[in-house]
């Protein structure tokens, strides 16, 4: 789908492709990337980090103290779990976030995407069930829809998965009833809501008891701009497979990112590997492991997380200015997103087109479910633009936003349509 609508190609290779491929849908957010691209529309969209923000002497330096020190391995094949100094790099960062683990419990990976991807593998046949949280993140969906799981949705609040729902939906799957539980507890993608400490311990009692795999996706566990830090799952249980990722602190471009998992799992894990790559960028593994040794990485992130902060702000304050009364959004205490929900008879896929018209981009909510929900909602990206541009970008879809409701709260009016707010893909 494009967002200027879409050229149909001939394919006279249709008919050969694998029926998992027919599973896997294109997502509106890289479908997005071209019109995101002219420089008058206002890119609420992507997740992009700002790796402007990144010092290029920095990264210079880094390139070429990994020739310096490292140069031949770097330009080598290396083992498939990577290179042993950025694992045992990385077992420090996790000791910091309170994750005890050492390196070889830990597999680099081409970003958390390959890892989802190689977990999708190892886990799923045709028909399984897996559990997710609704909305979840899409590149997790196209991951697991290759192999054509049931995904069940668990439903969000302001503290996460709502872990009573969890439990029925366990209960009516009865034991080993799903093949894992993904979830995404830090600002999540796209909700931007945290799971809160209790339901952390809910939520792994519950995975006890019903023997299923929890997945922790943490990108965005260090961006956090208010509130003390949670510990993550995988501090709290080491049977949980944690996924991290270079890409939201230092840059998505060096594709490096990792699974920490239990060590039968990590075999399987690997032996995917092998069969996707072989192993890793030896080069950006040493890049990054040059680049996170010494402590300007730390002082770029402080610069980052303020960064993020005051574009956040700038759509707090716009979305409280322009936004009509009868749309609710979330109020992340980190991350990149916030999730905005309409009344329910809206569809945010229409409107789009619309939006790219009055320069200013945004993800319809039903990209970050599996069966069409979540139409009347959206996801805005506070990371990329500058505070003045988010101003301008709220205030330009407010204004496509007010048009629509105008007519739906006419036809509420005229009795033809009831008053509804916040269901479908809404938080409860
Ligand atoms: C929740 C979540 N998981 C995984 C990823 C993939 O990140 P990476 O760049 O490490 O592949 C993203 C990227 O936006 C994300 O939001």
């Amino acid at each position: 789908m494009g967002t200027g609508g879409a050229r149909v190609v001939f394919d006279r290779w249709e008919g050969r492709y694998s029926s998992a491929m027919s599973a896997v849908r294109s997502s509106a957010v890289r479908d997005l990337f071209a019109a995101a691209d002219r420089p008058d529309v206002i890119s609420l969209s992507g997740g992009m980090p700002d790796v402007r923000r990144v010092p290029r002497e920095a990264v210079q330096r880094a390139v070429r103290d990994a020739m310096r020190h490292d140069g031949a391995a770097a330009l080598q094949y290396g083992s498939s779990e990577g290179s042993v100094a950025l694992r045992g790099t990385v077992a420090d960062l996790m000791a910091e976030s309170g994750a005890r683990l050492d390196e070889d419990d830990i597999v680099l990976t081409a970003g958390a995407q390959q890892a989802l991807d190689l977990l999708a593998r190892v886990f799923l046949d045709p028909g399984d069930v897996i559990i997710t949280e609704g909305p979840t993140y899409v590149g997790a969906l196209q991951a697991f829809s290759a192999y054509r799981p049931r995904v069940e949705c668990i439903p969000l609040d302001e503290h996460g998965m709502r872990t009573e729902v969890l439990e029925e939906t366990l209960r009516r799957l009865g034991p080993r009833g799903a093949k894992f539980i993904y979830t995404i507890p830090n600002f999540q993608n796209p909700a931007g809501v945290t799971l809160s400490a209790s339901r952390r311990r809910r939520l792994l009692e519950l995975a006890h008891e019903f023997d299923i795999p929890v997945i922790e996706d943490d990108p965005y566990g260090r961006l956090r701009y208010e509130g003390g830090h949670i510990l993550p799952l995988r501090a709290l249980d080491p049977d949980v497979i944690y996924l991290g990722t270079f890409s939201k602190v230092f840059a998505p471009g060096l594709r490096v990112g990792w699974l920490a998992a239990p060590r039968p799992i990590r075999s399987k894990v690997l032996l995917a590997k092998q069969a996707a790559d072989l192993c890793g960028s030896s080069f950006a593994h040493a890049v990054i492991e040059r680049y996170m040794t010494g402590t300007s990485w730390r002082r770029v992130l402080v610069d980052l997380q303020s960064a993020y902060r005051e574009r956040r702000d700038a759509m707090f304050a716009a979305l409280a200015e322009h936004f009509p009364g009868d749309v609710a959004w979330t109020r992340p205490e980190g991350g990149f997103f916030v999730w905005v929900t309409l009344p329910a008879h809206m569809d945010t896929k229409p409107l789009l087109a619309e939006a790219v018209e009055h320069g200013v981009t945004f993800v319809p909510g039903s990209d970050f479910f599996p069966d069409g929900r979540g139409s009347n909602c959206l996801r805005i990206a506070f990371c990329y633009e500058s505070p003045e541009k988010i101003a301008e970008g709220i205030t330009r879809l407010a204004e496509v936003l007010e048009d629509k409701l105008g007519l739906y709260r006419s036809f509420v009016a005229a009795g033809v349509m009831p008053a509804s707010a916040g269901s479908g893909g809404g938080l409860a």
